[in-house]
């Protein structure tokens, strides 16, 4: 019996995010620090015939229906370009939020691709898997090897990783799925149009949390008038002790707050359940 094969599908946090332009193809030119949480969905792998997904876990009943997600279409573009490709059936453990700006799907459709290269022995630098993610998604590339780094283009312009010092989290999603397009159409950019002025400042490494304090996420305020709750959200992050940061991450509406230590972040994480106990709220480190 072959053993199955399992990997962790982190959380992606956007850091900052800054919008240089937008392409002629309707695309925007991004740059961003992204970082991954200790927080996830959980992937297996099955060896066997043919390509299957069973989804579980609390979010699963949000994951949509199994044609359209993201685990499937990494799989189904890997084995169109590897002859012979072993595949098998994917049991996805779903944790985060959907649509949540967190990029859920996409690491779970990285993971499907780190498990179908471990199976069948591709490093996770061969084209074809390079390809087969980024024709995925837009943020599955960063997520195939879940370091933080930063991330420039359409989102396949990778740095090398980046040893960030411990950074610790809170992470708040109200429960409402934000669409990503909409956001960004939100933004009221033309084609072709570009921003001056929007460089990433990130060049001093002095203390990370005053670095990012000079950037921003420039998705946030049109994401906040696609959906207030994401305003609620970072007011009620920023009125807890000992927050330094308060940001949404990638189009929203999961926003973090950044803390010195754990033991703050896990008495903001219960501060903010006691406020808000319908939402999706979880204390994390984020590297
Ligand atoms: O690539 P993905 O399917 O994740 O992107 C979803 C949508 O987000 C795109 O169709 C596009 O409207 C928008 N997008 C964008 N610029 C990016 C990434 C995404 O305009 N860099």
């Amino acid at each position: 019996m072959p053993q199955p094969l399992a990997t962790r599908a982190p959380a992606k946090i956007n850091l900052t995010l800054h919008v240089l332009g937008r392409r002629a193809d309707g695309y925007h030119d991004l740059e961003s620090l992204v970082a991954f949480a200790g927080t996830g969905d959980d992937l297996r792998l099955e060896p066997g015939e043919g390509l299957a997904l069973e989804v579980g876990g609390p979010t699963a009943p949000l994951a949509g229906n199994d044609a359209d997600n993201l685990v499937l279409k990494a799989a189904r573009l890997l084995a169109d370009r590897v002859e012979g490709l072993q595949l098998g059936t994917f049991h996805l453990t779903k944790r985060l939020p959907v649509a949540a700006g967190i990029g859920g799907g996409s690491s779970d459709a990285a993971a499907a691709l780190r498990l179908l290269a471990r199976l069948n022995g591709l490093p996770l630098s061969h084209p074809a898997v390079r390809e087969a993610a980024r024709l995925t998604g837009a943020d599955v590339p960063v997520c195939l090897e879940p370091r933080a780094r930063m991330m420039r283009g359409v989102g396949e312009d990778l740095g090398e990783p980046l040893n960030l010092p411990h950074l610790f989290a809170v992470l708040v999603n109200p429960r409402v799925p934000v669409e990503t397009p909409a956001v960004f159409k939100a933004l009221g950019l033309q084609p072709g149009e570009r921003l001056s002025g929007a460089g990433h400042p990130l060049v001093e490494w002095g203390s990370l949390l005053d670095t990012l304090k000079t950037a921003r996420n420039d998705l946030e305020p049109p994401a906040l008038r696609v959906q207030p709750l994401i305003g609620e959200a970072l007011d009620l992050l920023r009125q807890t002790a000992g927050c330094r940061l308060a940001r949404m991450s990638g189009s929203g509406a999961t926003v973090f707050g950044l803390y010195e230590d754990c033991k703050t972040a896990a008495e903001a994480a219960k501060d903010i359940r006691r406020a808000r106990p319908e939402w999706w709220v979880k204390d994390t480190n984020l590297r």
